[in-house]
C-alpha cells in the first residue's frame, strides 16, 4: 500500500515535470544519447502551456513549488549545486518560492491550544489573522496579555504526514534514479534524498527554530549589528513559535528603504558584518537571509525572524574562510595558497606556486575593478570552481554559507547600490585575524591540537580494535603512562609555541 502510494506521487510528480518541460528538457537536447532524445521529443506532446515561458531552471523551480514542502526542499538544496548544475541553472532554482494560501485562523487556534495545552486567552490578549503562509507553517499577528506585539508561527495541521509521503516518494525517486541514470550517481542520488529529508524533518520541530532564534540573538547581541526579537517561551511547542514584533518594516516592503533618517549605508554595513562575524566569530549564521525574513528601523537597525534553516561551520572552516578573505583583501595569494595546502584541502603533491597563481587569476579581476563591482560570493564561487580542480572536495557548510553570502550580497547591493562589501567586511575580518593569530591564541590552538591528538590514541588504546593485540593487564596503567606523556607534550608544545611565537 505504502509503496503503491509512492509510486502513484512519483509518478504525479514525473507529470508535473513532463507538462513544464522539466524532465528532459529541450536545452540539453544536444547531450541525450539517441534512445533518450527519442524519448524526449515524445514526452514533450504532453507538455503544457507552462513549458514554453522560462529557462530550464525556472520550469524546475514552478513544477517544485506545485510539489509541496520536501519537493520545495529538494529545490533550495539543488540549487547549492551549481558544481553540478552549472551556474545559471542553480541560481534560477534558488528563487523557487514557498508561498501557499492560509490555513483558516480557527485551526491555527486550536492547534496553539493543543500544543501548549492551555487555551488562547490564557496567554494571548489577541490572536489575529495569518500574515503570511508557506507550506510548512504560517504566522499570524498577536498580542500577549501584557501588550507585548509577537509572531506566532504555527504548523501546518496534518503536515506530518504530507512530509513522511512525500519523503517516501522521493527515497523512492532517489533509487530509480540511482538504479536507471548513471550519470547522476555522482550527485549520491540516495543520500541527496536523505539530506533534504531530515532537513524538512528538522523543520517540524518549532523548538528548534526557537532555540536558533535564541542562540543567535545571544551572539548578535554582543556587538549589536543585527537584533533578533526574544523568543517567548511561554508560547513555544513543537508546533507553535512566538516571538516579540520586529521593529522596522520588512525589506520586502518598498516603504522600507524610504523612512526617514534612513542611513543606508550604515544599514547595508550593519548587514554584511553582522553575517560575517556570525559566520567566522561564532560559527553559526542565519541561512535565509533574504528580504522577507529582515526588517529594518531608522537610522541603522537590522532584525532578523525566521530561524528555521541556521548554518554552522567549525573551527577549522572558520579559519580557512578568515584566511582567504583576509588573503584576498590583501592580495596576498601565497598565503591563501598555504592556507589550503595547511587545512589539508589540497593534497600535497600539488605546487603551492602553481596554486597561488589560480588564486590570482581570481584575485586581480576584482581589484583591478571597483571593488564595489565585484561580489565577494563570486570571489568565493570562483574559488571553489579553482579549488576543485585541485581535488577539494568542498564541505557542505561552506556550500551553504557562499550561497548565503549570495543573497545578503544582493540585498545589501538593494539597500545601498554602490555598497562595497569588501570594505565593509574588513573590521569583522581583522578582528577575526588579530585575535586568532595572536601568539596566545596560536599557542591555545597548538595545545588544543595536541591535546585532541593525543586523546584520539589514548581512546585507540583503550579501546583497540577487534583485532588487535592483547593489551591485557598493561592496559590501565597503560594509558596512565599515556595521560603522563600527553600531559608532557602539551605542556613541552606550549613552551616551545611560546618561544618560537613570543
Ligand atoms: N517576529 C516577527 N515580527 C514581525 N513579523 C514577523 C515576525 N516573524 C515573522 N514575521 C512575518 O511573518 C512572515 C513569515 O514568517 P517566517 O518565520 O519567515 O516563516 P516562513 O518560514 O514561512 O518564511 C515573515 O516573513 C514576516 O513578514
Ligand atoms: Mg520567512
Amino acid at each position: 500500500m505504502g509503496a503503491l502510494g509512492a509510486f502513484g506521487r512519483v509518478t504525479g510528480a514525473v507529470w508535473v515535470l513532463v507538462r513544464n518541460d522539466a524532465l528532459l528538457p529541450r536545452e540539453l537536447d544536444h547531450l541525450y544519447p539517441p534512445s533518450m532524445g527519442a524519448l524526449a521529443k515524445a514526452l514533450r506532446l504532453f507538455a503544457g502551456s507552462g513549458a514554453r515561458s522560462g529557462r530550464p531552471g525556472e520550469r524546475l523551480a514552478r513544477s517544485l513549488e506545485s510539489m509541496g514542502p520536501v519537493a520545495i526542499k529538494l529545490g533550495q538544496l539543488l540549487s547549492t549545486r551549481g558544481d553540478f548544475f552549472g551556474r545559471e541553472f542553480a541560481e534560477d532554482l534558488s528563487r523557487l518560492k514557498d508561498r501557499l494560501p492560509p490555513f483558516p485562523t480557527a485551526v491555527a487556534r486550536a492547534e496553539v491550544e493543543r500544543t501548549l495545552g492551555r487555551t488562547i486567552e490564557s496567554l494571548y490578549a489577541e490572536f489575529g489573522e495569518p500574515m503570511a503562509a508557506a507550506s510548512l507553517a504560517q504566522a499570524h499577528e498577536a498580542k500577549l496579555l501584557d501588550g507585548r506585539k509577537v509572531a506566532v508561527k504555527v504548523l501546518r495541521p496534518g503536515i506530518e504526514i504530507r512530509v513522511r509521503n512525500d519523503a517516501e516518494s522521493l527515497d523512492l525517486a532517489a533509487r530509480l534514479i540511482e538504479r536507471w541514470v548513471p550519470p547522476a550517481r555522482r550527485l549520491e542520488p540516495r543520500a541527496f534524498a536523505e539530506t533534504v529529508i531530515r532537513a524538512t524533518i528538522l523543520e517540524l520541530d518549532l523548538r528548534l527554530e526557537a532555540a536558533g532564534a535564541d542562540e543567535l540573538r545571544e551572539v548578535m547581541a554582543l556587538d549589536g549589528y543585527m537584533a533578533v526579537p526574544p523568543i517567548v517561551w511561554e508560547g513555544v511547542g513543537k508546533r507553535v513559535l512566538t516571538m516579540e514584533w520586529a521593529r522596522g518594516w520588512p525589506l520586502s516592503d518598498p516603504g522600507a528603504l524610504t523612512q526617514p533618517g534612513l542611513d543606508r549605508q550604515a544599514m547595508a554595513d550593519n548587514l554584511i558584518r553582522a553575517f560575517l562575524s556570525q559566520a567566522l566569530d561564532h560559527g553559526v549564521f542565519h541561512a535565509d537571509l533574504h528580504e522577507g525574513n529582515l526588517f529594518a528601523a531608522a537610522p541603522a537597525q537590522l532584525t532578523a525572524v525566521d530561524f528555521g534553516i541556521i548554518g554552522r561551520i567549525g573551527p577549522p572552516e572558520r579559519r580557512y574562510l578568515a584566511e582567504i578573505l583576509w588573503g584576498f583583501l590583501n592580495k596576498d595569494y601565497e598565503g591563501v595558497a598555504r592556507t589550503h595546502f595547511d587545512a589539508g584541502y589540497v593534497p600535497a603533491h600539488h605546487s603551492v606556486a602553481a596554486f597561488a597563481q589560480a588564486l590570482r587569476a581570481v584575485g586581480e579581476p576584482v581589484f583591478g575593478r571597483p571593488a564595489s563591482e565585484v561580489p565577494m560570493s563570486r570571489v568565493l564561487t570562483q574559488l571553489f570552481e579553482i579549488t576543485a580542480l585541485y581535488d577539494m572536495h568542498l564541505r557542505p557548510e561552506l556550500v551553504l554559507l557562499q550561497k548565503t553570502m549570495m543573497t545578503v550580497e544582493g540585498v545589501a547591493r538593494r539597500i545601498q547600490p554602490d555598497h562595497d562589501i569588501w570594505r565593509a567586511a574588513d573590521p569583522v575580518v581583522r578582528r577575526w585575524m588579530t585575535r586568532e593569530l595572536s601568539p596566545l591564541a596560536r599557542i591555545r590552538r597548538f595545545a588544543d591540537e595536541a591535546a585532541t591528538a593525543l586523546k584520539n590514541l589514548a581512546r585507540l588504546i583503550e579501546n583497540p580494535p577487534a583485532a588487535a593485540v592483547e593489551v591485557g593487564e598493561t592496559r590501565r596503567g597503560g594509558s596512565a603512562l599515556l595521560w603522563f606523556a600527553a600531559g608532557a607534550v602539551v605542556a613541552g608544545g606550549a613552551f616551545l609555541a611560546a618561544m618560537y611565537w613570543g
